[in-house]
């Protein structure tokens, strides 16, 4: 087995906690989620808006946690479980880590994963849209040159980002993490336990704009990522976006070098030639100054400028250029954000394209683009499937209206649209391109499966609370079964 990542020990004295069992016993990792758990893990109980982690516990001891990590007033002696099935257990003390407050315990054991790393370069992704495609694209470009360690799916929040933490072995050569918010002040607290070299902000643009003013205030939290940068560190910023200038000047602010990544012609790594295909790019670009060609497995020129700032990351990491740019053409869409299913039909095929995992005004736009690549000659038909974008608060009809123009722009034939939100974009449509609206995607089923054919390429997308995810499902079902 490899070392573990943990020991007892080392939990007690980073957490403050106190426990009877072997300070020597291995503890291979952290969950906060029962059913995650992988044998020999920690459990942290940690309690949340809807459930407290301590109902858990003992089926987490159960299915092989080496120890639970709870409040001092947890009772351990007779537990009664989350379930009247589950009936009442004798906790083993032994495997009981007991502390003051377990979401202090968790943030301890990241800010410790973090303090004792020995060389790692450690790498903070944040922007509006392209956290998870930067962060895995990263993990992928930095496998050539040594082992990374990388946040899981979209862990990135005030218990992903301290959980990855913990999960980090000391010593790894690359930390990469995804840090998100949807309030200001949120990263702040974040970065200051990643402490990043290296901070890439990917876009940004009008998300949660219920919870701030203006997007300049978007940007202000974004560049709070800055805050937590190790001295000498650098941000690596769209030169493209608007805002670039607003986040520069906060880098600077805190020390940090920038590098900016675009089209525009005073970015230090910049896209030279760029040939958009329909289900990947080629790509030439300078970065710092040496020109490389590249291709990427994933469509879209939202891609191919999240690349532009992943290599440039892997250049001052120090790492191998040539490599990185070559694992890219292996990096495919992540699960709802652009994952293609071609199906054959027995006519022409169909393509689905899942976006299901989320949308906001940026990324609406960077999929109907997207969309707009797809040639006729294959495609007859370019299919739009769009669920409301939720959190953007009173700006939330235009900014669903206003994508008019990218429908107009990515020539997308027809769009059946749900929600309160898209009702604005349907009704600003030309009539030739309404297929069908719905208050809700469980409404909008019937008329979009009637509605599409052979030959179509389907882009579904939507906020997750849109629950699009099951259309895509009926779409495949609808055409897998004839
Ligand atoms: N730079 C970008 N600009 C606009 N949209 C993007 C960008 N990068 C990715 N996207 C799109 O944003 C959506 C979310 O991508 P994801 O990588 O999960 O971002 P996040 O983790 O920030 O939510 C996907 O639909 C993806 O195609
Ligand atoms: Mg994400």
């Amino acid at each position: 087995m490899a070392d573990p990542v943990w020991t007892l020990g080392e939990v007690l004295s980073a957490t403050g906690g106190r426990c009877e069992g072997d300070p020597a016993a291995p503890v291979s990792g952290f969950s906060i989620d029962s059913r995650a758990l992988a044998a020999g893990e920690g459990f942290i109980a940690i309690r949340g808006p809807n459930r407290d982690g301590h109902d858990y516990v003992a089926k987490a001891l159960q299915s092989g946690a080496g120890c639970a990590i709870v409040e001092e007033t947890f009772p351990g002696e007779t537990f009664l479980a989350a379930s009247e099935e589950d009936g009442k257990a004798d906790l083993d003390e032994s495997r009981l880590v007991r502390v003051r407050d377990t979401f202090d315990a968790l943030n301890d054991l990241g800010r410790k994963g973090r303090d004792r790393t020995d060389h790692a370069v450690v790498i903070a992704v944040t922007g509006s849209a392209g956290k998870t495609g930067t962060k895995e694209a990263l993990r992928a470009a930095l496998a050539p040159s040594g082992t990374v360690h990388a946040s899981a799916k979209s862990f990135n929040n005030h218990w992903g980002v301290p959980l990855t933490l913990s999960n980090m072995r000391r010593n790894i050569d690359y930390g990469i993490f995804e840090v998100g918010m949807n309030h200001a002040g949120e990263i702040f607290v974040l970065t200051r336990l990643v402490r990043p070299h290296i901070a890439i902000v990917t876009t940004v643009a009008p998300v949660h704009l219920g919870f701030f003013a203006s997007v300049d205030e978007i940007a202000d939290a974004k560049a709070e990522i800055f805050e937590g940068l190790e001295p000498g560190g650098t941000a690596i910023l769209n030169r493209d976006n608007p805002h670039f200038d607003r986040l520069a000047e906060a880098a600077r602010r805190h020390g940090a070098e920038t590098v900016g990544f675009g089209e525009d012609e005073r970015a230090e790594v910049r896209l030279l030639e760029c040939d958009l295909g329909a289900d990947g790019s080629a790509v030439t670009s300078d970065i710092l100054g040496e020109t490389i060609a590249y291709r990427l497995g994933a469509p879209g020129r939202h891609v191919v400028q999240n690349t532009l700032a992943v290599l440039a990351a892997v250049k001052l990491a120090g790492a191998d250029l040539a490599a990185a740019a070559e694992a890219l053409g292996g990096v495919h869409a992540p699960t709802g954000r652009g994952q293609r299913f071609v199906i054959a039909t027995g006519q022409e095929p169909v393509c689905i394209v899942d976006e299901s995992y989320n949308a906001n005004p940026a990324s609406m736009r960077a999929a109907l683009q997207t969309l707009g690549l797809a040639p006729r000659s294959e495609y007859k038909r370019r299919v739009a499937v769009l669920g409301d974008m939720l959190e953007l608060g009173q700006e939330g009809p235009r900014l669903h209206r206003e994508l008019a123009e990218a429908v107009d722009a990515g020539g997308v034939d027809v769009v059946f649209a749900c929600g309160a939100c898209m009702a604005s974009l349907f009704e600003a449509l030309p009539r030739a391109r309404q297929g069908a609206y719905a208050k809700t995607s469980e409404d909008l089923a019937p008329a979009l499966l009637s509605g599409v054919r052979p030959g179509d390429i389907i882009v579904v997308k939507g906020s997750l609370g849109s629950r699009m995810a099951p259309l895509v499902e009926a779409l495949k079902r609808r055409f897998e079964d004839g």
